[in-house]
């Protein structure tokens, strides 16, 4: 059976193999799709392994900047983004890397909940990884501002300075800002240790801004609690984006065009059970 991985360490609760069987199921795909822990060590032998027979693998933390650099195609935002969350194998047997974060989390926004993002001023918290593969989407909504803010700012300059033709980005540092803005998108990891951002509360405007957290979890985020205990207009966290991101994969690998929506909804209900 035609057969797809996400690759990860740790990737065992991963909820790309649920995501995918349930497009599998909406399509009528037959198509097999599991987790593969690779070694932190050895990802390269173990992704290689793997493409001998398989077709298409999701790649998530800590090995988008490895699997970048397998690739023998990049689409021009994996090219850009230095990174790579999605492989696929060509015909010729070599990888093509794209990066659909940025994809997923402009479809969560935008489509899912209704946010405008065109002459707005954005803010995002972090300049990692998980930074690089949306900036390029988040600057073609064509914001008025897209302030990247870090807590060592030399890796927001560097990230600022590598988008500036694409649109009106700057860097910052937390404890810098303090006017309100209209979206703020935490891609920080500091959700993971149970920890915040330091930034001023003053960011939110009651009753407007929209805040969002790329991470997600069974309970609410420590940001998105923040977020709404200081009245944000919306307070989302990133399970609408690792859908979104997938639902590109999959429509790229099997040719057909899935509905997100009732995904989206059967998963969250298992996970405020399960
Ligand atoms: P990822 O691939 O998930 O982005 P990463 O590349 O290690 O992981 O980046 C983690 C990001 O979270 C960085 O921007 C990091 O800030 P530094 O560049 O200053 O290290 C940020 N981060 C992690 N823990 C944080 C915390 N407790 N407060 C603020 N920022 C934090």
């Amino acid at each position: 059976m035609d057969s797809y991985v996400v690759f990860g360490n740790p990737v065992g609760h991963s909820k790309s193999p649920a995501i995918h069987r349930l497009f599998a199921e909406q399509t009528g795909q037959a198509l097999d799709y599991s987790t593969l822990l690779a070694p932190i060590d050895g990802f390269t032998s173990c992704a290689l392994g793997f493409f001998k027979e398989g077709l298409g693998a999701n790649v998530t933390v800590p090995f988008k900047e490895q699997a970048f650099s397998l690739c023998s195609v990049l689409t021009p935002r994996a090219q850009r983004a230095g990174a790579v969350n999605m492989l696929s194998r060509l015909p010729d047997g070599g990888l093509r890397g794209d990066n659909t974060d940025g994809v997923g989390l402009v479809r969560d926004l935008v489509d899912n909940a209704d946010v405008t993002l065109q002459g707005k001023r954005i803010l995002l918290l972090g300049a990692g990884g998980a930074v690089r593969g949306v900036i390029e989407p988040l600057l073609e909504q064509r914001p008025l501002s897209l302030v990247i803010a870090n807590r060592t700012v030399e890796k927001a300059e560097q990230l600022a300075q590598l988008f500036a033709d694409l649109g009106p980005v700057a860097a910052s540092g937390f404890d810098w800002l303090e006017e309100p803005v209209d979206i703020i998108i935490n891609a920080t990891s500091a959700s993971l240790a149970g920890d915040l951002p330091p930034i001023a509360s003053s960011l939110i405007e009651p009753g407007v801004t929209v805040c969002y957290d790329m991470m997600y979890g069974k309970e609410p985020t420590p940001f998105c609690r923040w977020a709404s205990e200081h009245g944000a207009r919306l307070s989302l966290d990133g399970f609408g984006m690792l859908v979104e991101q997938a639902a590109e994969a999959f429509t790229y690998w099997r040719g057909v065009a899935v509905d997100t929506a009732p995904v989206l909804s059967r998963l969250r209900r298992e996970m405020a059970v399960g």
